[in-house]
C-alpha cells in the first residue's frame, strides 16, 4: 500500500517532469504533473499525491520559510509574502497544568494572512502559474479564502470563494472582501461549497485551490519539517506527539508526507516519526468516528456545528490520506466539546498566545487525552494552533472580559479600580 510509512522512494515513471509527478493513492495510475489540470484519479477517481524521485534529507535545507523546503518541493520558489518561519512557543504554565514533559505550541496564526493557509497557497498559486490557469477559487470555512485572495492579488489574478451563509468569522471575510476576492455566500455549509466549486472546477471554470488539489498539501508540509528541525536543535531529539485541529484533514495528510518522505530518504527512522493525533469538535467529527470504529472511510456528517467554525466540516476529503497517517503513526483521533475548546482558548491566551476557537481545540484534546491516559506524563508533544485570534473577534470577545465603561476623570478611574 502506496501509504506505508516505511513504503520505499518509488521508481520515477516515465510520466515524471524533474523527478516529480501524480500517482493514484488507490489504484497507483501515474500522470504527469504539469500537462494538465488534474485534482484526482482519471481511471478510479483516487486523491493523487506528489511524488518525488529523490526525497529530501536535512542537508538539502536552506534559507527561512517555506521555501526553505524547495528540495521537498516541486519547485525553486514560488509566489511568497513570504510564509512559514512560525514560533515554536514555550507555555511553561501549560506544559505543568496539562502535566507532560514538554509542550511547545506550533503558532501557524503567525503567518501573513494569520493561517496555515499561506504554507499551501505559495505553492498552489505557483502550480497555476505553470498551469496556465485563469480564475482561481476554492470553498472555505474562512481561513482559506483569506489565504486564496491574498497570494492571487499578489499575482494579479482574479479568485472567487464560496462561503456558507452565516458561518465564517469576521475577520476571514474583511480579508477575502480587501484582497479582492468575488464572495459567493451560499445557502448551506461547508461541504455543499466544496461540492459546488469541485462542479464549477470539473466543468473547467475555474482551478480548484482547496486542500483537494495535492499542491497544496506540498506547502503544507512544511510545518511538520519546520517542527522536526526546531524542535531537535532545542532537544536533540524529536517530539512523541503532535497535535493538531482537524477539519478536511488536509494538514494532517500533509505532515504525515513530510514524515514519509524523510523515512524513505533515511533522514529520520520510523520509530521517531511524531504520533499525529488530530482533534474534532463534538459536533463535527467523522474523523474520530472513524479511527475509533476502524473504518477505513469516513461517513458523511450532513449536521455539523461547533463555535470552531473553522472546522465545521462533514466530510473531510483528505480522509483516505489522512487516517493512515493516524494509524501508522501510532496515533489517535478525540472529540472536545465547545466548552473545553473555549477553556483552552483562555489558557492559551494566558500565555500570551492568541489564537481562533479551531486552534485551541489542539491543546483542548491533548488535555483530554493526558486526563484519560491516553497521553502519558513523560511525553513530549507539540500542538499546532492553525489561526490567529484576530481571525474571529466575536468568539474572543465571547471567552474574554467585557470593557468596563468609566468617566472621563482620573479620580473617578481611580475610585473604579478600588471596587
Ligand atoms: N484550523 C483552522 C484555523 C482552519 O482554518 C482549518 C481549515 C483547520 C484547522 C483544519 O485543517 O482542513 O487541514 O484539517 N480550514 C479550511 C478553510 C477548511 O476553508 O479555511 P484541515
Amino acid at each position: 500500500m502506496s501509504l506505508e510509512l516505511t513504503a520505499p522512494t518509488p521508481e520515477e515513471p516515465s510520466v515524471a517532469a524533474d523527478g516529480t509527478w501524480l500517482e493514484c493513492i488507490e489504484c497507483g495510475a501515474q500522470f504527469a504533473p504539469f500537462d494538465d489540470v488534474r485534482y484526482t484519479c482519471d481511471d478510479c477517481d483516487g486523491l493523487l499525491e506528489v511524488r518525488y524521485a529523490s526525497p529530501p534529507t536535512w542537508d538539502d535545507f536552506e534559507g527561512r520559510g517555506v521555501w526553505r523546503y524547495n528540495a521537498a518541493l516541486p519547485f525553486e520558489e514560488g509566489v511568497s509574502l513570504p510564509e512559514g518561519a512560525t514560533p515554536l512557543h514555550t507555555v511553561p504554565r501549560l506544559e505543568s497544568d496539562i502535566g507532560v514533559e514538554t509542550l511547545r505550541i506550533k503558532h501557524e496564526g503567525m503567518n501573513p494572512t494569520g493561517s496555515f493557509k499561506d504554507r499551501g497557497m505559495t505553492v498552489g498559486v505557483r502550480v497555476a502559474k505553470e498551469l496556465g490557469v485563469g480564475r482561481l477559487a476554492c470553498a472555505s470555512t474562512g481561513n482559506t479564502s483569506a489565504a486564496l485572495a491574498a497570494y492571487g492579488a499578489r499575482d494579479g489574478m482574479e479568485t472567487l470563494v464560496l462561503l456558507p451563509a452565516g458561518k465564517v468569522a469576521a475577520g476571514k471575510i474583511a480579508q477575502a472582501s480587501l484582497h479582492d476576492a468575488r464572495i459567493l455566500e451560499v445557502d448551506g455549509n461547508f461541504d455543499s461549497c466544496l461540492d459546488i466549486v469541485q462542479d464549477l472546477a470539473a466543468r473547467g471554470e475555474v482551478y480548484l485551490l482547496n486542500s483537494l488539489n495535492p499542491f497544496r498539501l506540498e506547502g503544507q508540509k512544511t510545518i511538520g519539517l519546520e517542527i522536526l528541525e526546531e524542535f531537535h536543535e532545542d532537544y536533540g531529539t524529536y517530539p512523541d506527539r503532535i497535535v493538531l485541529p482537524v477539519g478536511n484533514a488536509g494538514n494532517t495528510s500533509a505532515l504525515y508526507k513530510a514524515f514519509r518522505e524523510l523515512v524513505q530518504s533515511g533522514a529520520l527512522d520510523a520509530e521517531d516519526v511524531p504520533k499525529l493525533t488530530g482533534v474534532q469538535a463534538d459536533g463535527a467529527a467523522p474523523m474520530v468516528e472513524a479511527i475509533e470504529n476502524g473504518w477505513d472511510e469516513t461517513r458523511r456528517w450532513d449536521d455539523v456545528e461547533t463555535r470552531a467554525t473553522a472546522i465545521r466540516i462533514g466530510n473531510p476529503v483528505n480522509a483516505p490520506k489522512a487516517l493512515p497517517g493516524i494509524r501508522e503513526t501510532g496515533g489517535t483521533a478525540v472529540a472536545v466539546s465547545d466548552e473545553e475548546i473555549t477553556e483552552a482558548q483562555r489558557d492559551l491566551a494566558a500565555e500570551g498566545v492568541g489564537v481562533e476557537p479551531a486552534s485551541a481545540a489542539s491543546v483542548a484534546g491533548l488535555r483530554k487525552l493526558r486526563e484519560n491516559g491516553t497521553v502519558s506524563e513523560d511525553e513530549q508533544v507539540v500542538c499546532l494552533t492553525t489561526g490567529h485570534l484576530l481571525k474571529d473577534p466575536d468568539a474572543a470577545f465571547e471567552a474574554g472580559d467585557d470593557p468596563e465603561p468609566v468617566p472621563n476623570d482620573t479620580d473617578a478611574v481611580l475610585e473604579h479600580l478600588a471596587e
